[in-house]
C-alpha cells in the first residue's frame, strides 16, 4: 500500500515515515522544507534500510500536486504539512491561513480528481480551547481557539467534515495530538526547531546542551499542585504508531469521519518534566520562574480510551523514555540537522 505523507520531512512526519517503512508501506513524501531539511529523510532511509520517494514542492503548487497524484498510485494520505508556531501565527495570519488552509484545499482537490479519498489529518488538542473538563474526551465541546494557528486546525476539521457530508465516500481520520516530545531511540532523527524554541522540551534540551542559558518557567501560580501548567506529553514514536493504527482502521472500515485523541492520559506539570528530565539523564537544568505566558491553558490532558478501544492503540513510552530520547537526540546532534 502506498501512502503519501505531506510534511514527511518534519518532526512528526519523519518519525511516522520510519514506522510506515518498517511496517512495509511504500512512502511518498511531499514537503517544501520550509521548516525541515532533506537530511531527516536521508536518516529515515538509513534507519529503515528502505527507500522512499521525495517530492520537494509546496502543497500550494496545485500543478505539482496534481501531477504527483497523476503519476503515482496513492492509496491514502497522511497530512502533516502546515505551519505550527502559535506566536508567529498571530503576527502572520495571512501566511498561516494561506499555507494551512489553501494548501489543504489544493491537496483535497487533487485527491478528489484522482479518486483517492482516504486522509489522516494532524489536528490538535488546541481545538478544545480551555477544556470544559479533564481528562478530555472527544465529546468535550470544541471552543474557539485563541490564535490563527489553532483556528486553522478547527477550520480544517470542519472543511474535512463538510467534504464527507458532500460525498460520503471520503474516509477521514481527525487525530488530535496532545504534546508530542522525544525522538527516535536511535538519536538519528528528532525535533529541530528554527531559532529559539517555543515548546518546552526543545527548550530544556537546548539548555542542557549549552545553547541556551536557562529555562523560563511560565508561571507558578496556577491552580495546580505545584502551580505550573499541566500537559499530556506523548512520545513521538507512540504518536507515529497511532497513525498506523488509524490507517489500518480507515482502510478496513466503511468511510466515515472519525475523531481520536492521541495522548497518554497522564498530565505532568512543567516542574515534573524538568525533574523527569534531570532524573532520566543525570543532569541539572537551570530555570527561573517567569510570568505566565498569555494564552496558556492551566490543565490539558487526554482521555485516550476511544483510541484504545477502537484503534487498538495506547501510548507505551513513559515520561522518562521521552526525556531520555529527547536528550539522546540533542546531545548527538547539538545543532540539530545542522542546516540552519
Ligand atoms: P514540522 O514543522 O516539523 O513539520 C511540518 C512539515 O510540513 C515541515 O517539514 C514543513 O517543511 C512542511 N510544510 C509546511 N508547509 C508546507 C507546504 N505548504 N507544502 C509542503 N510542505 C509544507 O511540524 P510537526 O511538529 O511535525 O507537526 C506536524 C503536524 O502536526 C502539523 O500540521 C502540526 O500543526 C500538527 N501538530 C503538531 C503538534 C506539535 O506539538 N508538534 C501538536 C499538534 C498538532
Ligand atoms: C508546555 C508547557 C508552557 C516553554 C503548544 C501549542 C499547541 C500544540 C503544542 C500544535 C506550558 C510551559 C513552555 C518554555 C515553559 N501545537 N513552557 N517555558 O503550549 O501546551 O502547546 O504546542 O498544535 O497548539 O499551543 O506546549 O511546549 O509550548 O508548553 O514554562 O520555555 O510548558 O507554559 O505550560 P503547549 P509548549
Amino acid at each position: 500500500m502506498s501512502i503519501l505523507v505531506t510534511g514527511g520531512a518534519g518532526y512528526i512526519g519523519s518519525h511516522t515515515c520510519v514506522q510506515l517503512l518498517n511496517a512495509g508501506y511504500d512512502v511518498i513524501v511531499v514537503d517544501n522544507l520550509i521548516n525541515s531539511c532533506e537530511e531527516s529523510l536521508t536518516r529515515v532511509k538509513e534507519l529503515t534500510g528502505k527507500d522512499l520517494k521525495f517530492y520537494m514542492t509546496s502543497l500550494l503548487d496545485s500543478r505539482n500536486i496534481e501531477a504527483i497524484f497523476a503519476n503515482e498510485s496513492i492509496d491514502a494520505v497522511i497530512h502533516f504539512a502546515g505551519l505550527k508556531a502559535v506566536g508567529e501565527s498571530v503576527y502572520q495570519p495571512l501566511e498561516y491561513y494561506h499555507n494551512n488552509i489553501t494548501g489543504t484545499l489544493v491537496l483535497l482537490d487533487a485527491m478528489r480528481k484522482s479518486s483517492c479519498r482516504n486522509i489522516v489529518f494532524s489536528s490538535s488538542a488546541t481545538v478544545y480551547g480551555e477544556p470544559e473538563f479533564v481528562p478530555i474526551t472527544e465529546k468535550c465541546p470544541l471552543k474557539p481557539p485563541t490564535n490563527p494557528y489553532g483556528r486553522t486546525k478547527a477550520m480544517l476539521e470542519q472543511i474535512l467534515t463538510d467534504l464527507h457530508t458532500s460525498d460520503p465516500a471520503w474516509n477521514i481520520m481527525l487525530l488530535r495530538y496532545f504534546n508530542p516530545i522525544g525522538a527516535h531511540e536511535s538519536g538519528r532523527i528528532g525535533e529541530d526547531p528554527r531559532g529559539i524554541p517555543n515548546n518546552l522540551l526543545p527548550y530544556i534540551t537546548q539548555v542542557a546542551v549549552g545553547r541556551l542559558i536557562s529555562l523560563g518557567v511560565f508561571g507558578n501560580d496556577y491552580d495546580t499542585p505545584d502551580g505550573t501548567c499541566i500537559r499530556d506529553y506523548i512520545h513521538v514514536v507512540d504518536l507515529a504508531n497511532g497513525h498506523l493504527k488509524a490507517l489500518d482502521r480507515m482502510m478496513t472500515d466503511s468511510p466515515a469521519v472519525r475523531v481520536y485523541n492521541l495522548g497518554t492520559g497522564t498530565g505532568y506539570s512543567v516542574l515534573d518534566v524538568i525533574s523527569a528530565f534531570e532524573k532520566a539523564n543525570g543532569l541539572k537544568i537551570n530555570y527561573v520562574i517567569k510570568d505566565r505566558r498569555p494564552g496558556d491553558i492551566p490543565v490539558c490532558y487526554a482521555d485516550p480510551s476511544k483510541a484504545r478501544d477502537e484503534l487498538g492503540w495506547t501510548a507505551e513510552r513513559n515520561i522518562e523514555d521521552m526525556c531520555r530520547d529527547a536528550w539522546n537526540w540533542q546531545k548527538n546532534n547539538p545543532e540539530g540537522y545542522g542546516d540552519r
